[in-house]
């Protein structure tokens, strides 16, 4: 695996290699990986020549300094893993490289800004959006590969691609999940003993939700879910919605033939935690 740390180097790298006919598939992390990620470098090894993977834990997509802070990063795991699983290139740049100045550039998603996770996190959106944007420009990749677990993340990023005109084609991946259910996530690491045994929790509900949502309206499911997180005190539920698969915006009453999603964020302890699931029936 070749790792480069500067924008002109991998620049120059990707050149020859676009010369020769080779196609470029690209997954951007933040590292400290897990089965999660690496799923997404499995399917771009899948579906294309060469595969990028970017490591950087980008300071403008944080709303909370703490979060930022203790982001874990586990560089030497990473590496290998990327090596177990055929990466063909890493991007490793640091803070100045991608932002040499200070970047105060303001996207406009319209509605998907201000809904569920945009709500909560103010501004979170707008540095996915600037960072990726700039990793789309570097690396020009012909494929880019983003998990479902970050729903909303996944329809801006879908939104940024056609408001820019940017030629790559986005690539969904499903949620991977640990054998309990619970969703692969690097904040999962951050959990106690006691609240990675109740975790799960999260997933199981989001599983009845689903069944349920064929039989009751979207308000009487909301009431049951919070029902259901106020049985352990650990949990703080911030969100439950039903929303439109495409849209995001709310779903007031599932109706027999609407595809929906059901998107949650909850705090357990002092970590906060998001799922998903699609409901289609
Ligand atoms: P990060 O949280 O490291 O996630 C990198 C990619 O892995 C994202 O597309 C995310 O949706 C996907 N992913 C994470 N957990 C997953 C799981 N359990 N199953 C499937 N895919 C999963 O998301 C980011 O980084 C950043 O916001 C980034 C896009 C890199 C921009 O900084």
């Amino acid at each position: 695996m070749k790792i480069f740390k500067t924008i002109p180097e991998i620049k120059n790298h990707l050149k020859e290699l676009k010369k020769e006919g080779f196609s470029i598939g690209f997954v951007p992390t933040m590292g400290a990986l897990h089965k999660g990620h690496i799923s997404l470098i499995r399917k771009a090894c899948l579906g294309n020549d060469k595969v990028v993977c970017s490591i950087f834990v980008n300071p403008i997509q944080f709303t909370n300094k703490d979060d930022l802070l203790k982001y874990p990063r586990k560089v030497d795991s990473d590496f290998q893993m990327l090596r177990e699983n055929n990466c063909d290139i890493l991007f490793f740049p640091d803070t100045k490289e991608m932002y040499p100045e200070v970047e105060d550039t303001i996207y406009d998603f319209g509605h998907l800004d201000n809904i569920l996770e945009g709500k909560f996190r103010p501004g979170h959106f707008n540095g996915v959006a600037i960072v990726v944007k700039k990793f789309l420009e570097i690396i020009e990749p012909d494929k880019a590969y983003f998990g479902k677990k970050d729903y909303q993340q996944l329809a801006v990023i879908q939104a940024l691609v056609k408001n820019f005109n940017i030629p790559v084609e986005i690539i969904p991946c499903p949620t991977f999940r640990e054998d309990d259910g619970l969703a692969m996530s690097s904040r999962n690491l951050r959990l106690s003993e006691n609240e990675r045994s109740i975790a799960p929790h999260i997933h199981k509900v989001l599983l009845q939700a689903k069944t349920k949502a064929a039989t009751i309206t979207a308000e009487e499911l909301k009431t049951w879910v919070i029902s259901e997180f106020s049985k352990y005190h650990e949990f703080k539920l911030e969100y439950f919605e039903l929303a439109d698969p495409d849209t995001l915006l709310p779903v007031k009453s599932l109706k027999k033939g609407q595809n929906c999603i059901a998107l949650i964020a909850v705090y357990l302890g002092n970590i906060r935690l998001i799922d998903n699931i699609e409901i289609f029936y």
